[in-house]
């Protein structure tokens, strides 16, 4: 970890977006120097998808049109994110480089005409891209304009072709050793999968039925491992040339590709990209939750939302609008809970090419426009904070989260791919800031002893060590809640025997599950204390924890749903089901209760507590008046009531 950081060269928190300037003539340049003025921008990323522009033929670098790019934003007190534009090969390099191009599980070779075509795996891509990181590094390491680094753009692309099966077989003689290990590891004694020779491995290519799940979650630890010395591959060169802090700026979907901790730990700082994926409400909990995953990426430390939409929000395939003061609230979200800024994809709305429609600071409609005023408003914002930057937010509740874990949901072959892995995560913080709840995320194998409770809304897979380090964490006083198929494999992944889930939270949960039994879609059952579950149910006995409901039908009733185990100082929940969207805020309330963590706001108003400030988001249309009045950053004034739907960054004192 270093401790280069974003705050040392900007005066007060980031705005601004990813700036395109080649889509555009001098007239416009001159109009935007002014709107960013206007707007108070004083980041903009620059290059991310330059490269054919920056080297026009293999080995030509063309740096003229940048130099006067980054003066001219220097001249306007704009610091620049100068990306590296790996993330878009230009089209000669995929015309020389064919077998860089990345193939489909299915073996379908994809060809240039988008973005995102290479494999990272391949040689040739690896090293264009660390030479033009290399070539910009060495020009622009000390250019007064250059804050901060941004390696590639939201690495995420998988590739099943020749090379990534070579580099494949490397990283698993690295993992295994041996190829007997491998076997061993991999169940290869079913379905005559046996390995005589390493040349016979291959990446989880499109094949007649069921992968092998080991070969599955090795093949995204590869792949993760990957992308990520490529990403330090850059680094490195940048760093060579630079003492500027370098990041990439993360995607934190519905998928997932990469070992995020891994990435966390890497980073100068966490970078993020956030699209909400629904309107409303549930925009602003999807912040938070993007929010709270990014700062706990970066052990807590100060990050920033490098990307989010000015006016639109993907939902349901289509490009909705965002209603008025939603910019605002969703930056205020973002700022809350860490982000030493906010920026946006992206500043000046294309006019042609792949991302017409994608919204942006300055619409096509131009400054004058609903968009625009509300960007300026919130640039004025942002500025007012500038004295929230660099500090930072604790939290005492954590919900687990681990990139295997997820990968082994997603194993064919489960009893049930309902529900999914970010849907099981999704609900489990929603629940919590829906009780007014500040949410860390953590590793299973993490030291927890800092959170009065612990989430474990979808955990198949758990190392010996992680399930050690939970049990020790209820031991030591803590409160946690496992969920329904907990620590069923290891990460081999191999089935836990003698009972779910493994040993050390058996013991710490006081159960023994013996039977998962999804339910049919749709069904539900009932519970004795009046809740409902969907999807799952287990047989499940009872060794040490009390039955707090149990099913009432079927061949499961009479048996306990939901369990409460008293262990050491500590206690452990266990919940057999997935329990309707009330019922389970009502039990998270409980545990809330149980573990001493107490709300202090009324519902529908969002406080989070960043170092000395006290951001308050009001949800509701009532006005909320404050217990003593206090000073409010954002109107530089006293304040003693919080306005229906109103937002206030108060001094605390
Ligand atoms: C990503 C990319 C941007 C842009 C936006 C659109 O986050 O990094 O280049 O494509 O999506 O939402």
């Amino acid at each position: 970890m270093t401790t280069r950081k974003l705050t040392g060269r900007l005066d007060g928190l980031a705005f601004g977006g990813d700036y395109n300037p080649e889509q555009w003539d001098e007239a416009v340049w001159a109009e935007d120097d002014e709107l960013m003025r206007r707007a108070r921008v004083n980041l903009a990323t620059v290059g991310v998808f330059s490269w054919a522009l920056l080297e026009p033929e293999e080995g030509r670098y063309d740096f003229a049109w940048l130099d006067a790019h980054l003066d001219r934003l220097h001249a306007g007190g704009v610091a620049v994110d100068l990306a590296t534009p790996t993330a878009s090969p230009p089209p000669w390099f995929t015309r020389a480089h064919p077998d860089a191009l990345p193939v489909t599980a299915e073996g379908v070779r994809l060809v240039h005409g988008s973005r995102d075509t290479y494999c990272l795996a391949a040689p040739a891509y690896r090293d264009a891209a660390r030479r033009v990181a290399a070539a910009l590094a060495e020009r622009y390491g000390r250019h007064p304009a250059v804050a901060l680094w941004h390696v590639h753009n939201e690495y995420a692309t998988l590739c099943f072709c020749d090379h990534a099966a070579a580099a494949f077989r490397t990283w698993l003689r690295d993992r295994h050793g041996t190829l007997d290990a491998l076997n061993e590891a991999w169940g290869t004694a079913f379905w005559s999968q046996r390995y005589h020779s390493w040349d016979e491995v291959l990446p989880p290519r499109a094949t007649q039925w069921h992968h092998n799940p080991g070969q599955s979650l090795d093949f995204r630890r590869f792949f993760s491992d990957v992308a990520l010395a490529a990403y330090r591959e850059q680094r490195d060169e940048i760093r060579a040339h630079s003492d500027r802090p370098v990041t990439t700026n993360l995607m934190l979907p519905g998928y997932q590709n990469l070992d995020l901790w891994a990435f966390g730990r890497e980073l100068d700082f966490v970078t993020i990209d956030h699209y909400p994926d629904r309107p409303g409400l549930d925009a602003a909990a999807d912040t938070a939750f993007g929010a709270d995953r990014a700062r706990s990426l970066g052990g807590g430390r100060p990050w920033l939302l490098m990307e989010q939409g000015a006016n639109t929000v993907y939902a349901e395939g289509r490009v909705l609008p965002k209603d008025p003061g939603d910019i605002f609230r969703h930056t205020l979200g973002h700022i809350a809970r860490g982000s030493d800024g906010a920026l946006f994809f992206q500043w000046r709305q294309s006019k042609a090419g792949a991302e017409t429609w994608h919204s942006a600071m300055v619409p096509h409609a131009g400054p004058d426009s609903r968009i625009f005023r509300e960007v300026r408003a919130l640039g004025e914002a942002v500025a007012r904070l500038a004295e929230v930057a660099g500090s930072t937010v604790t939290a005492e509740v954590a919900v687990l989260h681990d990139a295997e874990a997820w990968w082994a949901s997603e194993a064919d072959g489960l009893p049930s791919p309902e529900p999914g892995y970010h849907s099981m995560l999704r609900r489990a913080h929603r629940a919590l800031w829906d009780a007014g709840v500040v949410t860390d995320f953590a590793h299973p194998e993490h030291d927890l002893s800092r959170y009065r409770l612990v989430l474990a809304p979808a955990l198949p897979l758990v190392t010996d060590a992680g399930a050690a380090n939970l049990r020790r964490y209820v031991a030591g006083g803590g409160t946690l809640l496992l969920q329904h198929f907990g620590g069923v494999v290891d990460e081999r992944p191999h089935a836990r025997l003698g009972g779910y889930p493994a040993g050390p939270l058996r013991e710490a949960l006081g159960v023994r599950v013996e039977e998962p039994r999804p339910l049919r879609q749709g069904e539900r059952v009932a519970l004795s204390d009046g809740a409902h579950g969907t999807a799952w149910s287990e047989y499940l006995r009872l060794d040490g924890a009390e039955a707090v409901s149990a099913y009432t039908h079927g061949m499961l009733a009479g048996h306990p749903a939901l369990t409460r185990h008293s262990f050491g100082d500590g206690r452990g929940w266990y919940l057999s089901t997935v329990l309707d969207t009330g019922d389970y805020g009502a039990l998270v309330q409980r545990l809330l209760g149980e573990a001493g963590v107490v709300r202090e706001w009324p519902p529908g108003v969002e406080a989070v507590t960043r170092g000395a400030w006290r951001f308050l988001l009001n949800h509701g249309g009532d006005a909320v008046p404050l217990p003593r009045a206090a000073h409010d950053l954002l109107t530089d004034g006293p304040l003693t009531e919080l306005p229906p739907h109103g937002c206030a960054v108060l001094r605390m004192p």
